[in-house]
C-alpha cells in the first residue's frame, strides 16, 4: 500500500528505511509509540496493522527490528552551563560512557534490515565503543616532526596564496583575540575542508580519465578525516555559542565554494594555500600551549576520545592534545606544500606516490 509524504517522514523518524511498507495510520502511531515504550508499541502495530488492513509485513518487521548503540562523544565540554552538566552527569552515570566504552542503551537506534555493528575488541580485551572512529584508526603523533618549516614565497602564485591566508588571519584574530579554544573549533571546521574538496575532485578525475591517482585520493581523504577527529576532540572542550556556529556555517559555505572553484582551476595554488593555512596553525597552536602554560587556560584532563585516537596515556592532559593536533598540522603542511611543488615541476600528483597513513 502507498503511504503520504508525512507517513514517510514519519516513518524515517523513527529509522525506518522502507517506509512505503507502511500504511500512514500504522506509520504514525507507531512513531508515537515505539518513542515512548518500544512494546506497547509491538502491541499495537500488530493491532493496527490487522485492524487498517495495513501491510502484513509489519509485525514480522517490527519483530526483526534491532537496537544498536551508538558512541559519538565522550566528556562533558568546559563551558557547559550547571544544569547542562547535570544531564550529562546523570546521562554518564547512566551509561558509564567514560573512557570509550559505549553505554547500550545510550542513542539506540532501530532497523528492520539487520544490519548490526561489528562487536570490535581493543588490544586489552575490552569492548570498543567508539562507532565514529575504530581501532586500527588509530596511531601515534609523529612528536619528531619540525614544527619551524616554512615554505619561502618566491613565485607569484606562493605570493598570492601566502598573502590571502595571511589576509585571512586578520579577522580571526580581530573575532576570536585570545580566546584559543573557539579559534581552533573554528579553524578546525575550516581545515577539514579542502582535503574531501581535493580527495573528491582527484576521484572524480580518477572516473574521467580512467587512470589512477596514485594514492592521493586517500591520502587527502585521511587529511580531511584526520582535521575532523581534531574538531570533534575541540567540541569536548569548547562550547561555541550560536554566533559562532552561525560563523562556521557561513564560513563554510563561503570556503568550500571557494576552494573547490580554486582546485579547478589551479591545484597547485589550492595546494599551497592549504601548505600556508597549515603553518598559521602551527603558529595558533604554539600560542595555545603558551596561554595553557601560562595559567589563562586550565589544562584539563584530555577527552576520552582524544586518548583513545591518538593512544596517549590515560592521564594525559588538554596540553598533550594540543602537543599532537600540533604536530598533525605539520604533516598537513608538508603534503599540502609537497602537492603544490609537485604541480610547480610541471607533474601529475600520481607520478608521485601519495604519503598515505601520513597524519
Ligand atoms: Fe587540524
Ligand atoms: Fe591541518
Amino acid at each position: 500500500m502507498m503511504m503520504s509524504r508525512a507517513a514517510t517522514r514519519a516513518a524515517r523518524s523513527m529509522g525506518m528505511v522502507a517506509p512505503r511498507y507502511f500504511s500512514a495510520a500504522t506509520t504514525a502511531a507507531a512513531a508515537a509509540l515505539l518513542r515512548s515504550n518500544e512494546a506497547a508499541a509491538f502491541k499495537l502495530l500488530n493491532r493496527v496493522s490487522h485492524v487498517s488492513g495495513g501491510s502484513t509485513h509489519v509485525p514480522g518487521m517490527v519483530a526483526g527490528f534491532i537496537r544498536f548503540p551508538v558512541r559519538h562523544m565522550s566528556t562533558a565540554a568546559l563551558h557547559d552551563t550547571s544544569e547542562d552538566k547535570e544531564v550529562k552527569k546523570e546521562k554518564k552515570a547512566e551509561t558509564g560512557s567514560a573512557g570509550g566504552s559505549g553505554g547500550a542503551d545510550d542513542k539506540a537506534v532501530v532497523s528492520y534490515w539487520g544490519v548490526q555493528p561489528k562487536k570490535i575488541m581493543k588490544e586489552d580485551g575490552t569492548e570498543w565503543g567508539w562507532s565514529c572512529f575504530m581501532p586500527w584508526e588509530t596511531y601515534k603523533a609523529d612528536m619528531s616532526i619540525d614544527l619551524g618549516k616554512h615554505h619561502a614565497p618566491k613565485t607569484l602564485m606562493d605570493k598570492m596564496a601566502y598573502w590571502t591566508v595571511k589576509a585571512l588571519r586578520l579577522p580571526t584574530d580581530i573575532f576570536f583575540q585570545r580566546r584559543y579554544g573557539c579559534r581552533a573549533m573554528m579553524l578546525e571546521t575550516v581545515a577539514a575542508v579542502p582535503g574531501m574538496v581535493g580527495g573528491m575532485l582527484l576521484h572524480c578525475k580518477s572516473l574521467r580519465k580512467f587512470e589512477q591517482s596514485g594514492g592521493w585520493i586517500k591520502a587527502l581523504l585521511e587529511e580531511a578525516e584526520n582535521e575532523r577527529m581534531h574538531l570533534m576532540t575541540f567540541m569536548e572542550v569548547v562550547n561555541p555559542r550560536w554566533y559562532e556556529r552561525a560563523l562556521v556555517f557561513t564560513v563554510q559555505g563561503v570556503f568550500f565554494n571557494a576552494y573547490f572553484l580554486t582546485y579547478i582551476i589551479s591545484p597547485k595554488l589550492a595546494h599551497r594555500v592549504v601548505g600556508y593555512l597549515e603553518e598559521e596553525a602551527i603558529h595558533s597552536y604554539t600560542e595555545f600551549l603558551k596561554e595553557i602554560d601560562n595559567g589563562n587556560i586550565e589544562n584539563v584532563p584530555a577527552p576520552a576520545i582524544a586518548i583513545d585516537y591518538w593512544r596517549l596515556a590515560k592521564d594525559s592532559t588538554l596540553r598533550d592534545v594540543v602537543m599532537v593536533i600540533r604536530a598533525d598540522e605539520a604533516h598537513h603542511r608538508d603534503v599540502n606544500h609537497f602537492a603544490s611543488d609537485i604541480h610547480c615541476q610541471g607533474r601529475e600528483l600520481k607520478e608521485a606516490s601519495a604519503p598515505v597513513g601520513y597524519h
